[in-house]
């Protein structure tokens, strides 16, 4: 349903994004994973029609974006970062004109309206004014607006931003429930929301795709961790005897201090956490040093995440 190939956007001297490709099936919900400034508005922008690209392809359901705009923007549903809104409407009107602008007449219009009233849960205020909605029904009010047209293919930017709890676990969802026969694509940089919704992800760093997979075959590529808390010696002596066994890739230190240790190790690829763990705790008791924390974290996502997309600490 959507296929992109080497997608580029410069702003003046910044490329944004920097030859971006990936495709998404109908039934497939592909995240789009990124730290702020990634890219990921940008590219979207661009897979809407909304901003033309420097270079690169965009098709969506076949159809060419560049050379067919219209045409290929009819099976999208977008519900753009900062949604807008007519706050002096109604849901029910504000829905009908969206419908309209997507040429919905007559009984199509209201059943379309019934339709996203119902899917997003908005029955209960049909009849109210925008501007006097919560902000989780005005959000949900965008996300009617994007699939009033029942689109086959679905851009959300980052949906679940600013929602509380609740409110996410209900989009994330609907994303799922309606990922089973569209193609969707969503941004975010919560990581547990990959997990919950999404059959694939990419993540996206300075323009660039630097990982795509399915999120058990992501986090396959990170190393596990041992967050490691020991009081007893120097953060120093300590940090020395961990990096000694066999199977630490890596040591992250954390708040260190003549008497305590503190820090991320992070375990080879293929080894356990498990086995690392049992190390260190075999260490500290042997030293009779006392071990205040010891976690695994097994491939979080959102190490593998952190691992990949350093920009924050890059120079
Ligand atoms: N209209 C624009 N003009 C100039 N620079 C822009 C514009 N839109 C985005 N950028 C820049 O492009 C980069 C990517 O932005 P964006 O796609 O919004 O990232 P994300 O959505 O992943 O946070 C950022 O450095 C941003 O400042
Ligand atoms: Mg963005």
């Amino acid at each position: 349903m959507i296929q992109v190939e080497n997608l580029r956007k410069e702003f003046g001297t910044k490329t944004a994004v920097d030859g971006v490709s990936f495709s998404v099936q109908k039934g497939e919900v592909l995240g789009f994973l990124g730290p702020n400034g990634a890219g990921k508005s940008t590219t979207m922008r661009m897979v809407t029609g909304y901003f033309r690209p420097t270079s690169g392809q965009i098709r969506v359901g076949g159809v060419d974006m560049l050379e067919n705009p219209e045409e290929a923007k009819r099976s999208i549903g977008y519900l753009p970062e900062n949604a807008p809104l007519y706050s002096d409407m109604t849901v029910g009107s504000f829905l009908g004109f969206c419908a309209e602008l997507r040429g919905l007449r007559g009984a199509a219009r209201d059943k379309a309206i019934d339709r996203v009233l119902e899917t997003c849960f908005l029955e209960s205020v049909r009849n109210q004014s925008v501007d006097t909605l919560s902000k989780g029904y005005k959000h949900r009010t965008c996300f009617a607006q994007s699939i009033i047209h029942d689109p086959d293919v679905l851009i959300l930017d980052e949906p679940t931003d600013g929602l509380d709890p609740n409110q996410k676990h209900e989009v994330r969802n609907l994303i799922k429930r309606m990922g089973e026969n569209k193609a969707i694509v969503f941004s975010t940089h919560i990581l547990e929301e990959v997990e919950a919704a999404c059959s694939r992800a990419i993540i996206i760093d300075r323009g660039k795709v630097v990982a795509d997979g399915t999120p058990a075959e992501l986090k396959q590529r990170g190393n596990a961790v041992v967050r490691v808390v020991i009081k007893g010696a120097a953060g120093g002596s300590i940090r020395a005897e961990i990096e000694k066994i066999n199977g630490v890739h890596q040591i992250e230190p954390g708040l260190s201090s003549d008497e305590q240790f503190s820090g991320r190790v992070l375990v080879t690829k293929g080894r356990k956490s498990a086995d690392i763990a049992r190390e260190i705790f075999g260490l500290a008791s042997g030293q009779k040093w006392q071990l205040e924390e010891l976690h695994q974290d097994e491939g979080k996502l959102d190490e593998i995440f952190r691992s990949i997309t350093r920009s924050d600490t890059a120079v």
